[in-house]
């Protein structure tokens, strides 16, 4: 049983994309442990996928919207907001099982579904960090862990397993999310402000300073002062990495080898903000031992990966052919899956 959150400091890395992969992929890999999806980002992109893309995925999140009471991440931050300090322990009726609306996702995947009013709560999430009891800060960032906790209860069996997909800002969502998750998955892409993305988690979440006296961030520093916890790093992974011509696929290799070297920079000083993997053996002692545990790659499918999230398809399962995407039909090649499902497969098998 183990809790992964997805999250880069920056949009468009691929965070969502590869929360519904993965989870997808966990799924139809451990038939028999239980999957739990929780979509903390506003834009609900994931949610999107899992309920079944672009035109099937909109109108069901409508639908799941409109319901009342409201069964999304929403309706339980409200309820949250009227009980800030006690648990309200209802965290199991806001999931979804995402098959009852997309059979194309393993019956074992269960949604929290996203919400874009979670925008509009957020002011109100913050105030109720202060004031309030002495330790309010605290026992609000264990919302999103007090919800996971009532949905593993309700399951009655340890053999889970819990994907948080995160807003790429640093918003009260993504702290609650860190505050539950135990180990963190950074997708990156190869441009250079990724490169500062991924500095900028690190200065964030572990308070690894850029330039010394910069200030340490609230979420360091009360995490800190309230000795919580914090997730370890388990993986980063250089995302839509492109193969087209050599010298693009050169350049890329370059990106991602300096995110690289940065990462390897922080575990040589810092190694017990990294999380060993349970089955990986020893500790690394090299460069090349360090990459194998914690880089990982995911390429680039093109139209495979854009026909596999607008129907909501999880890559895996996707046949090459001729699709209907929006009326219109595109080819899927079996050159482009082969492209990406390895990747995924066997980062799923690195997901313990
Ligand atoms: N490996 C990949 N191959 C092809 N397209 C991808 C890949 N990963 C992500 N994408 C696409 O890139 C865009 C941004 O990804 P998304 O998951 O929404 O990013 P984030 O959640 O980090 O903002 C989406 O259109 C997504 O479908
Ligand atoms: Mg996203």
């Amino acid at each position: 049983m183990a809790i992964y959150a997805i999250w880069n400091n920056k949009g468009g890395v691929g965070k969502s994309y590869l929360t519904f992969q993965l989870a997808s992929e966990y799924a139809r890999q451990n038939p028999h442990k239980k999957v739990l999806v929780v979509d903390l980002c506003p834009q609900a992109n994931s949610s999107s996928m899992f309920l079944g893309g672009m035109n099937q995925g909109e109108v069901k999140l409508t639908q799941i919207h409109t319901h009342q009471p409201k069964r999304t991440i929403s309706g339980y931050i409200e309820e949250r907001i009227r009980s800030p300090y006690m648990s309200p322990s209802t965290g199991s009726s806001y999931i979804t099982q995402v098959s009852q609306y997309n059979d194309e996702v393993p019956s074992n995947v269960y949604l929290v579904v996203g919400d874009e009013q979670l925008e509009t709560q957020s002011s109100r999430v913050s105030s109720a960090t202060n004031p309030g009891p002495q330790d309010a800060w605290r026992i609000v960032h264990l919302w999103i862990k007090d919800l996971i906790t009532d949905v593993q209860n309700s399951w009655n069996d340890d053999s889970n397993c819990v994907f948080i997909d995160c807003n790429p800002s640093f918003s009260i969502y993504t702290e609650l999310a860190l505050t539950a998750a135990e180990r963190l998955i950074i997708p990156f892409s190869a441009d250079g402000s990724s490169k500062r993305a991924v500095k900028a988690v690190l200065a964030l979440v572990y308070g690894v300073q850029r330039h010394s006296g910069d200030p340490l961030s609230e979420f360091f520093l009360n995490s800190k002062r309230y000795v919580m916890a914090l997730p370890t790093i388990y993986m980063y992974v250089g995302n839509r990495l492109t193969q087209m011509n050599s010298s693009s696929a050169s350049a890329f290799r370059t990106v991602v080898n300096e995110i690289g070297e940065e990462i390897w920079g922080v575990w040589r000083t810092a190694s017990q903000f990294f999380y060993i993997h349970p089955s990986g053996g020893s500790t690394p002692i090299s460069q090349r031992a360090f990459k194998e545990m914690f880089q990982y790659k995911v390429n680039d499918a093109n139209t495979a990966s854009v026909v596999s999230g607008a129907l909501g398809i999880p890559i895996a399962s996707l046949t090459a052919g001729q699709k209907n995407v929006a009326g219109r039909s595109v080819t899927v090649n079996q050159s482009q899956l082969d492209r990406q499902v390895p990747n995924i497969q066997e980062l799923v098998q690195k997901i313990e």
